[in-house]
């Protein structure tokens, strides 16, 4: 059963490659919908719209941690279709990058979450970076950006991986000067940001508009969140058993994957070893110069969970059976024995059955959705080959689960 839980008008991508086919020199005439799942406004903005707003006067019948009718954090929405159209383009296009190699969507590709499935991922000339990529779905919902929490807003994380020698390795000149250079962009940027004063592209402009993107990747319309607007047959018996002892006060997740983002946006210590060989990450110690958070980490969303695999910033586990193992074998078993960490104190001893472990797996599997999965442009206005990992072949492949 699938429930029709947004009205949707869907952008005909196709034909926009058409134009862009035809017409060399302009820009695609940049999408004028919005992406599925929000709503135009009157002044041309794309605002959410999800079954959880109803829950927003906390009157849910079910409140609280763990709770299946928890309202929603506030949202990063608002941008212009065409923004969102252009944040598109960027993201796939790897001229964003010093020697036009590596795009956003090298390392953050549709058909593995916006993950890479890779324990850390890899820039360019084939640097091997220390952490893991994330899911990109629903990070409109975020405060804080990276592992270790260090970044307050998209536009601010982006500057990461863009100036960073090892990830896209260009330069706020380069960039300028690059997409200044291609009339393509010239056109959609002008389309998408109307009002402005110069002709020239602008860094805060690249930067809104991948952050207008970024904020179209919601995915709230899982199995899960069927079971929880109230119909109970989106679950079968299973999957019901592992979300009660997700729930449960002997297993304790819901307290930091707390629905219905399934993060409450917090950094944790869990008390895991650095993967053999590597050095111990400090984590958010860094960010906030405190001891105590030695070996914090964000905690993760399991919204499509299923598709990220390896887990953890350093990707210590190839399965989610393996980190529930993690979970019950008791608090500190992995920490390193020189470390003085901080272990949460949600973090116990579970003593899993192996039985519940199997159940918290069928659980934590009807996190996913990805009915709003965007499709990635067939050209790039640089004209530059698409990573063939991020092509629409790879997602056609990918049709949600129906049930
Ligand atoms: C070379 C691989 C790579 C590239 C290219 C890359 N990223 Fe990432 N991204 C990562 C890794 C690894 C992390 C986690 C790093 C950390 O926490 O220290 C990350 C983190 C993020 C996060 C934070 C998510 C969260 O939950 O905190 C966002 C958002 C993001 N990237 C967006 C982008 C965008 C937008 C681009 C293009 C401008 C981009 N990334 C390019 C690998 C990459
Ligand atoms: C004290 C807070 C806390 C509790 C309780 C907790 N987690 Fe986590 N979880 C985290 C943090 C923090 C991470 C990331 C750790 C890291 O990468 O170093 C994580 C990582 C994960 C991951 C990997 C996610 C990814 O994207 O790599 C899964 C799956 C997971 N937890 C499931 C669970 C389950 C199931 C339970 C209950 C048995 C649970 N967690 C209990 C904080 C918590």
């Amino acid at each position: 059963m699938r429930i029709q839980l947004f009205i949707t008008v869907v952008c005909v991508v196709v034909t926009l490659e058409v134009v862009l086919r035809s017409a060399p020199a302009n820009g695609p005439a940049l999408c004028n919908t919005c992406p599925p799942g929000f709503e135009l406004t009157d002044a041309n903005l794309c605002k959410l719209r999800s079954l959880y707003q109803q829950y927003e006067s906390g009157q849910g019948d079910d409140p609280g941690v763990g709770g299946l009718k928890t309202a929603l954090p506030a949202v990063r929405d608002g941008f212009t279709p065409q923004q969102i159209d252009l944040g598109r383009y960027l993201f796939f296009d790897p001229v964003l990058s010093g020697d036009g190699t590596v795009s956003c969507a090298t390392c953050h590709q549709p058909a593995k979450g916006f993950s890479d499935g890779l324990k850390t991922s890899v820039g360019l000339h084939n640097t091997k970076l220390k952490r893991a990529a994330p899911s990109l779905w629903n990070v409109a919902f975020y405060k804080k950006f990276f592992w270790d929490a260090r970044a307050t807003s998209l536009e601010e994380q982006m500057t990461g991986p863009l100036y960073s020698a090892d990830e896209m390795g260009t330069t706020r000149e380069q960039l300028l000067k690059t997409l200044n250079g291609i009339a393509p962009y010239r056109d959609m940027f002008e389309e998408a940001f109307p009002d402005r004063a110069s002709g020239a592209i602008r860094l805060d402009e690249i930067y809104t508009a991948i952050t207008a993107f970024e904020s179209s990747l919601i995915s709230l319309n899982s199995r899960y969140d069927q079971y929880a607007h109230g119909y109970p047959e989106a679950l079968n018996k299973a999957e019901i058993e592992g979300l009660n002892i997700f729930r449960s006060f002997v297993a304790r997740c819901a307290e930091c994957h707390t629905p219905p983002l399934f993060t409450n946006q917090q950094v944790a210590v869990i008390g895991l070893a650095p993967p053999e060989g590597s050095a111990f990450d400090p984590g958010a110690q860094e960010t906030f110069h405190d001891a105590s958070l030695r070996g914090a980490f964000k905690v993760p969303s399991l919204r499509n969970i299923d598709r990220t695999a390896p887990y953890t910033h350093a990707g210590r586990f190839d399965s989610l059976r393996e980190m529930m193992t993690f979970y019950s074998a008791g608090r500190g078993h992995e920490a390193p024995r020189n470390e003085k960490l901080h272990i949460h104190w949600h973090i116990w001893e579970p003593k899993l059955t192996d039985y519940e472990m199997d159940r918290l797996v069928d659980f934590v599997k009807t996190l996913t959705d990805e009915s709003f999965m965007p499709r990635a442009p067939e050209t790039v206005p640089s004209g530059l080959a698409i990573d063939k990992n991020t092509d629409q072949k790879t997602q056609a492949s990918l049709s949600p689960t129906t049930h």
